[in-house]
């Protein structure tokens, strides 16, 4: 991979212009100095993604994107980073200019490089020993798995001969030394300093990465072995825990039809062969950050679809969850009669995993399923454990329909009237929004804080965080906005911007039914726009009308204060009185 000179690149910036990169993709309005249209990165009707084009920069306020013409390109190209520059070159008509490598760095991408041709031709030799006279067992092994020619080659798989020298002689004769063979993980050394052939008398399936390098192997044992598979080590070329098997194949279908995510290499391989080229599989280990990160990348929904065992379930719970934070969307197939989608397509063939798919689970759907699954529900206390157990799950859901359908099936199975379940998963909510409410009250504080005090201002009151906090909910939920309209008033905010700010969002909502904060911004004066910016930058997104309640109620209590101390100090204490009085009135109305 070349590296470019920084003035190179420099260049290259210098001389691309963000409005202009990206009114190739969607149709962008001048407003001011920005320049406006709907985000090519969510689906949205109104138009929240804003470029600042003497800044450069971009962001969404739907979907909260943002970055420069680098973060754009990539994102909408699906580049990384080396080749976005290439990319901008090319438009701007710049050569670029590589940089002088110091020796290190020469040397570690040297290494890379004789790496990737190493495997290269390794992974052409195993096909090529596929086809020779001692395959035999190999062949009749796979044809034994119902690998067909056109998956094998498609996939690339190939033979490792029951010899101890077979690869590493070959590659030898073709140029490479032995401490090469061994850093690409395709030879060991034993203690005698002998060199010899990592993979033995395996079915070699080759790792390709989506820019089409072999990056590494996997080795299935021919029948029955405690060793089953084989896999290439780490080296400079291959991580495990960031690469994800077939993903070069299956790349090209996964906008359209989304992935399907299986545990085992066979699975995929299984899959491909039945007609679902989108399939791809761990390597084997528990899923990690990396791989959801590649996955999202790619795959407009995952469908996980792992073993139909214990071992199996334990594993989709945690791809879930991994899959779940990386913000992908999700789903589970669900199928019965066999040990794993390999094995399901032989017996009950394609047109049927194709029902599997159409009737395949939301994540909430899945875990009742299972949950289900553990309890009698013919025994009181198991309708009890299980009717809880899956008001937790539910609570998690921020979908009410969702939530509503799921609620009337518990209801009908277990005879409980929906009333009561609704009213038990109600209270998790709310239990859960006040404390991440409450959270939430305190992150506003602490990073308000660490400002004002940069900015040498005394730190803000809790009215001061309370008063924020509701400006956010006000803006962005209805409901909200309607109870803080009917009880609270302008003047009963602290500070003088949160007051303004409480005007433009009830002028705002006079034409406005939507929360679309750029647009928002857009109308209100130049002054109050850092501040409100700050104030709506996170949607708050927890029960906003539990939240406002709280909030008015304390508002209002430190405004009540706040006027008995001031009449104290003025000493007028009659007017104390009848404040108090006036106040128990409305308290006990
Ligand atoms: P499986 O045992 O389910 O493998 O392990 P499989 O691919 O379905 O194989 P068959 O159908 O039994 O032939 C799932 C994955 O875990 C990794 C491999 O990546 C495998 O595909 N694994 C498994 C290993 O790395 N080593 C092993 O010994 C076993
Ligand atoms: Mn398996």
């Amino acid at each position: 991979m070349p590296r470019y000179l920084q003035s190179s690149i420099d260049e290259v910036l210098n001389r691309s212009d963000l409005v202009d990169i990206a009114s190739g993709y969607i149709t962008l309005k001048r407003n001011g100095t920005d320049f406006v249209g709907l985000c090519p990165f969510h689906r949205e009707k109104t138009p929240s993604f804003h470029i600042s084009s003497d800044k450069q920069l971009f962001y969404c306020f739907g979907c909260n994107s943002g970055g420069n013409i680098i973060d754009f390109v990539g994102k909408i190209e699906n580049l990384d980073f080396v080749d976005t520059i290439k990319f901008l070159a090319e438009r701007a008509g710049i050569t670029l200019e590589e940089e002088v490598y110091s020796p290190e760095i020469q040397a570690r991408h040297n290494m890379r490089e004789t790496i990737l041709k190493m495997n290269k031709l390794a992974a052409k030799r195993y096909v090529a020993n596929l086809a020779g006279d001692d395959a035999k067992g190999a062949r009749e092994y796979a044809s034994g798995r119902g690998l067909k020619r056109e998956t094998i080659s498609a996939f690339g798989i190939g033979y490792a001969k029951d010899s101890w020298s077979d690869l590493v002689d070959y590659l030898k004769e073709n140029g490479f030394r032995n401490e090469d063979i061994i850093e690409a993980g395709l030879a060991v050394k034993n203690e005698k300093g002998h060199i010899y052939d990592k993979f033995r008398n395996r079915l070699m399936f080759p790792i390709i990465d989506v820019r089409g390098n072999v990056i590494a192997f996997s080795g299935r044992a021919l029948g029955d072995s405690p060793a089953k598979y084989m896999n290439s080590p780490e080296t400079p070329v291959f991580h495990k825990g960031s690469n994800i098997f077939a993903l070069n194949l299956a790349k090209q279908y996964s906008a359209t039809d989304g992935l399907i995510l299986v545990e085992g290499n066979m699975d995929a391989v299984s899959l491909n062969a039945f007609g679902f080229p989108n399939a791809v599989a761990g390597l084997g280990t528990a899923l990690t950050d990396q791989q959801a990160q590649l996955l999202k990348r790619y795959a407009s929904v995952v469908y996980i679809c792992y073993d139909n065992d214990e071992a199996g379930e334990k594993a989709a719970n945690k791809a879930i969850e991994t899959l779940s934070a990386a913000g992908i969307n999700l789903k589970i197939l669900s199928y019965s009669g066999a040990k794993d989608p390999d094995e399901y397509l032989k017996k009950k063939g394609a047109e049927s995993f194709k029902k599997v798919i159409s009737s395949a689970l939301s994540p909430t759907e899945y875990k009742i399923l299972n949950l289900r699954k553990k309890y009698n529900l013919v025994e009181t206390s198991d309708k009890v454990e299980f009717i809880n157990a899956a008001a937790e799950i539910l609570a998690v859901n921020p979908n009410a329909v969702e939530r509503e359908i799921y609620i009337k099936r518990i209801s009908s199975e277990t005879d409980i009237s929906t009333d009561s379940i609704t009213a038990q998963v109600n209270k998790i909510i709310y239990d859960k929004n006040r404390k991440s409410y409450k959270k939430a009250e305190r992150e506003v504080q602490s990073t308000r804080t660490e400002t004002r005090v940069q900015r040498g201002e005394t730190p803000p009151t809790a009215t001061y965080k309370a008063e924020r906090l509701l400006l956010n909910i006000m803006f962005f939920n209805l409901s909200a906005y309607r109870i803080i309209r009917s009880e609270l008033t302008q003047e009963e905010m602290t500070d003088k911007n949160h007051a303004r700010l409480f005007e433009e969002i009830i002028k705002f909502r006079e034409y406005n039914e939507n929360s679309d904060a750029g647009m928002f911004l857009s109308s209100i004066p130049q002054d109050i726009k850092s501040c409100t910016a700050e104030i709506l930058y996170k949607e708050y997104i927890g029960d906003a009308t539990v939240a406002a309640k709280d909030l008015i109620d304390k508002i209002k209590k430190q405004n009540f204060k706040e006027k008995i101390n001031r009449l104290a100090k003025e000493g007028k204490v009659d007017e104390i009185n009848r404040l108090i009085m006036s106040n128990r009135k409305e308290q006990s109305n």
